[in-house]
């Protein structure tokens, strides 16, 4: 696992958008994960800026989900679905017909989960897969004690998370689902690369478990450890416990 050390989060988003420039350049159809939250919106500013430019040509990529809440009625506003569209695709000129989720409304929600899992695979995996982490140390929505071969399923949601999200709610917790889909840490373990971006004093304990802990899952972080192509990029007030 490589660490990297930024001054700050507008650092980090730089450091990435490089790097999913990059990649963009040798494989323009390249499949990018992208993550919610409020950290990775850094990487989603500095990429838009270099489209703007022309330094970078996204139109080609394919974008993919790593989790949505279940049960919101369709188009909510804050849908993992919604929120995607409006941070990540509309920014960087990438059509909707080039973006892949699970289906957060379905009636049979585990068949949804099996289906989204086998189009990732058939799709040809993942290339990068940007991620945030929950205080707890959670990656997508897979809670504590997930396990750390899981494959794209439904999770309930622990009231920390739920308290955590609550203000993309209006502040009411009683507004934010108590069930999600999310990518299994194994469905996530079978992208080429892992980049996981954490800022702020808040996340410094998860990422000191994530990187400096055992392999457990009670942190899912920490299962990038198993990953061969993993990059931790943390300001310095993340990396203030390591
Ligand atoms: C949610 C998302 C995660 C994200 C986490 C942290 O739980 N499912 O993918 O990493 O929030 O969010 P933030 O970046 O806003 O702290």
């Amino acid at each position: 696992m490589e660490v990297v050390i930024v001054p700050d989060a507008a650092a980090g988003g730089e450091l990435i958008a490089g790097a999913i420039a990059g990649l963009l350049a040798r494989k323009p159809e390249a499949l990018l994960g992208v993550a919610t939250g409020s950290t990775p919106l850094p990487v989603y500013r500095a990429l838009a800026a270099r489209v703007a430019s022309g330094a970078v040509d996204a139109s080609r990529a394919r974008i993919c989900q790593l989790d949505e809440y279940v049960g919101l009625p369709a188009g909510h506003p804050e849908s993992y679905h919604a929120v995607l569209l409006r941070q990540v695709l509309e920014p960087l000129g990438i059509d909707e017909s080039s973006f892949m989720g699970p289906d957060g409304s379905a009636e049979d929600v585990a068949a949804a989960c099996r289906a989204y899992d086998a189009a990732l695979t058939a799709a040809g995996g993942v290339d990068l897969q940007l991620l945030g982490i929950g205080t707890d140390g959670h990656i997508g929505f897979n809670e504590p004690c997930s396990s750390l071969a899981s494959r794209t399923r439904i999770k309930t949601l622990t009231e920390q998370t739920r308290l955590d999200n609550a203000r993309f709610f209006g502040d009411d917790i009683e507004q934010v689902p108590h069930h999600v889909i999310t990518q299994g840490i194994g469905t996530i373990l079978d992208a080429r690369h892992l980049v996981l971006l954490a800022t702020g004093e808040g996340k410094a304990e998860a990422v000191a478990q994530t990187v400096e802990g055992p392999l457990a899952a009670v942190v899912p972080a920490s299962a990038l450890q198993l990953h061969p192509h993993a990059t931790v990029v943390v300001d310095e007030a993340a990396a203030s416990k390591l």
